[in-house]
């Protein structure tokens, strides 16, 4: 009769734990708001999954008032340090901190000084970066320290990590978005109900998609900063957001959609950069795409980015731009990056070679044009000549039926020509007596 040998003593370790594999890194938190307070509850929750990853400091300004019910459970530790005293964070051991309050003042200050105490950092703070996210990097660097900003355009959409290793390969020439969900809202909902731009913009408000003052979405103040940090992050060039044109979707009507559709195309907020030898064409603003392109078809609060590179072609990415959670996601994923990079030991740190390159807003490009007129003779004459005399080559005139005489709004299309070519040509005709705005002029991107 055999008998089953005994089991060989092994020999073999266990399979390491990934505590095994690297100490857990420390982290402060300093902002709990909406984001913050996502971050928190995904890096307790999922600290058994991995130990990758310990939440250590919350500083927030009055910070008692900000404890959640959620704190008592179980899974969040205890020993969690709840202080206003950012200065304590600093002088703690902890690895890395997450700037998560915002703005400018003090984010700026706070950021500095920890990459300055040799902390990483990471950051959702999308002014900040485009304002000085080409210092900030070199601080870090110099420090033997990581920024990471991922969360900072396009919220839960991985676009920067994307560019930062998946794309490293390519040699990026354009970057273009729907970079603000508020704009896409509005936007999408005048397209789908047929409603005035003032009420899209008050539903907006009332879903909490927009601010009570909602100029910096509205006028494009928020998309050109997230397209400063692409084009920082995917063209390598320093470009300051105040140097990108803006033009505001607040003109916007159902009326234009209408037109729009009859050239086949709806309107969105696109952002684009070029970067075309020494010069970058950059601008935010709303503009005529084929209702079938991608960004077409990108509806409600969504983000969409494109990229263009010379060997991979195009890409997009498509996700939630904004919200407590999908942002989070991108902070703890850029913390996961930051974390594995500390386990690894020093390694070079890629030091992006900027360059300055100009900015210009000259795209070349096919128009649309929409007047509001009192309705008289001689209209489309008048314009024809003025258009004439600025070499402006007329592609097609629309003029709906069924409108007030007394404020008729047509449109008319031009052949491809130079941004700067328009704006004399867009006063003059404005001027005209039976003119009552000043003409709407998008850019039409096919
Ligand atoms: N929310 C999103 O969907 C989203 C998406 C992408 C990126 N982001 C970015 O993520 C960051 C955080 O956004 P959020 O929506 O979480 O903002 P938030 O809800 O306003 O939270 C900010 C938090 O920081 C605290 N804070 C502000 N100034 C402070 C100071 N000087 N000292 C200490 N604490 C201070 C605030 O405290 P109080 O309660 O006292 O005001 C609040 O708890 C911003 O940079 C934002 O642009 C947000």
């Amino acid at each position: 009769m055999s008998k089953t040998p005994p089991a060989k003593p092994s020999h073999a370790k266990p399979a390491p734990t990934p505590r095994d594999r690297t100490p857990a890194r420390t982290v402060a938190l300093v902002g709990f708001g909406t984001v913050g307070r996502a971050v928190a509850k995904i890096l307790c929750e999922r600290s058994n999954d991995d130990g990758l990853l310990r939440l250590t400091h919350i500083c927030n300004r009055n910070v008692e008032r900000k404890k959640q019910p959620w704190v008592t459970e179980p899974w969040f530790p205890s020993d969690v340090i709840w202080t206003e005293d950012f200065h304590a964070v600093l002088q703690s051991d902890v690895d890395i901190i997450i700037e998560l309050i915002g703005g400018l003042t003090p984010a700026e200050e706070l950021v500095r000084s920890a990459l300055n105490a040799g902390k990483s950092v990471v950051t959702a703070n999308k002014q900040l970066i485009a304002r000085h996210g080409p210092d900030l990097l070199q601080l870090a660097s110099a420090k033997g320290c990581q920024l990471e900003f991922g969360a900072s355009v396009a919220g839960g959409v991985p676009v920067l990590p994307a560019l930062r290793t998946g794309l490293s390969g390519d040699r990026l020439h354009g970057i273009a978005g729907i970079l603000n969900g508020t704009c896409n809202y509005i936007l999408s909902r005048i397209e789908t109900a047929r409603i005035p731009f003032s009420e899209a913009l008050e539903e907006a408000q009332a879903l909490g998609y927009a601010e009570a003052d909602a100029s910096e979405d509205l006028d494009g103040g928020d998309a050109r900063a997230k397209l400063a940090i692409l084009a920082l992050a995917g063209l390598h060039v320093r470009v300051s957001p105040a140097d990108i044109r803006t033009r505001t979707i607040r003109p916007i009507d159902a009326v234009d959609f209408d037109y729009a559709a009859e050239l086949g195309c709806t309107i969105r907020q696109i952002s684009r950069a070029d970067l075309k030898e020494t010069t970058l064409f950059a601008e935010v603003g709303p503009s005529l795409v084929p209702t079938s392109s991608p960004f077409g078809r990108v509806q409600k609060n969504l983000n969409l980015v494109l990229t263009s590179g010379q060997y991979g072609g195009d890409m997009a990415f498509l996700g939630a731009g904004a919200g407590g959670d999908p942002t989070a996601v991108a902070v703890v994923s850029d913390l996961m990056f930051v974390a594995e990079g500390l386990a690894a030991g020093p390694r070079p740190h890629r030091s992006l070679q900027l360059t300055s390159p100009n900015v210009s807003c000259d795209f070349e490009t096919p128009w649309y044009l929409r007047f509001l007129v009192k309705d008289q003779p001689g209209i489309i004459a008048g314009l024809a000549a003025i258009l004439s005399a600025h070499q402006l080559n007329i592609d097609a005139v629309l003029q709906n039926p069924g409108f007030d005489k007394n404020a008729l709004p047509f449109v008319i299309t031009l052949e491809p020509c130079r941004d700067a070519q328009l704006p004399a040509a867009l006063q003059e005709m404005s001027a005209l007596p039976f003119a009552l705005r000043p003409c709407l002029c998008l850019p039409i991107l096919r």
